[in-house]
């Protein structure tokens, strides 16, 4: 028979971390679309509330919670809100992440703090919280968004492109570590993707970046998003600890 995306998400249950906006809010309409169980988490309860209706536009079921992931306590609630709403967590996509840019010898330590904070050390608490559920299911998929950033190094991140780094190793480690209990771990690096993030960029250095990649386009949110649930989906099963990289050819 061939294979049916819908058949394979529909029903699965996805934790998605920073859904509210952005990637990881289009990572949360494909698989709406899908006919998944969805949780969104973000930092503003009414950007959440505002996403979590669309998605149910979409036909999905879909719950919410306001959880900032560097907050241990938090992240706690939120998997036990899931849990306690559908028994189970299949798919985790560990989306959330920030920039603070600056220069090495300009950058301050609290930029240093803050990225590291939201984009490595919430990746490993969201997942570390997870990872007990997926484990007694012996089943599970996680998807880290990382960055090229993370691979190739970017003047002016090197707070951010140690974070990327960090969850790329991060991710090869933990894939080990739960390959026995059916759990895959792959990570996800896009190239320059038309968000928020990049919208502060000039004319002059979207040219630039332009000039660097093969396709001649920025990415959109659903290149990442597709990627994505290849990788939720059971055409992935036998891959784990890789990192795509979903920027048009420019690594
Ligand atoms: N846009 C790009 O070009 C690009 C490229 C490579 C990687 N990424 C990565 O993709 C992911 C999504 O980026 P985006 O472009 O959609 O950014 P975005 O700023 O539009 O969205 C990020 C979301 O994460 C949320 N968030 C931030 N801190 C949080 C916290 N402590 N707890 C919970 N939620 C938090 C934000 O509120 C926001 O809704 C990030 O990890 C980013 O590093 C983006």
């Amino acid at each position: 028979m061939a294979y049916e995306f819908s058949q394979d998400i529909a029903g699965k249950v996805v934790l998605i971390t920073g859904g509210a906006r952005g990637i990881g809010r289009e990572i949360a309409r494909v698989f709406a679309e899908h006919e998944a169980r969805i949780c969104i988490c973000d930092l503003n309860e009414a950007d959440l509330q505002e996403a979590c209706k669309e998605l149910e536009a979409l036909g999905a079921e879909c719950i919410y919670a306001a959880t900032n992931v560097v907050d241990d306590k938090q992240v706690q609630e939120l998997v036990d809100k899931v849990v306690d709403k559908w028994g189970r967590v299949d798919i985790l996509v560990n989306n959330a992440g920030i920039t603070r840019d600056n220069l090495l010898v300009r950058m301050k330590e609290e930029d240093w703090d803050a990225v590291l904070a939201v984009n490595l050390k919430g990746v490993f608490l969201v997942t570390r919280a997870v990872a007990k559920v997926m484990m007694k299911q012996r089943s599970g998929k996680i998807i880290n968004i990382a960055s090229v950033v993370g691979v190739m190094g970017n003047v002016g991140q090197a707070n951010y492109s140690a974070s990327k780094g960090g969850v790329i190793a991060f991710t090869k480690t933990v894939a080990k570590e739960l390959a026995s209990r059916g759990i895959n771990v792959n990570a996800i690096a896009p190239g320059f993707i038309k968000t928020k993030m990049t919208e502060v960029l000039s004319e002059e250095v979207k040219a630039r970046l332009m000039s660097n990649i093969p396709l001649k386009r920025l990415g959109e949110p659903r290149d990442v998003a597709n990627t994505c649930l290849f990788l939720a989906s059971s055409l992935s099963d036998y891959i784990t600890g890789q990192t795509i990289l979903v920027d048009g050819g420019m690594v």
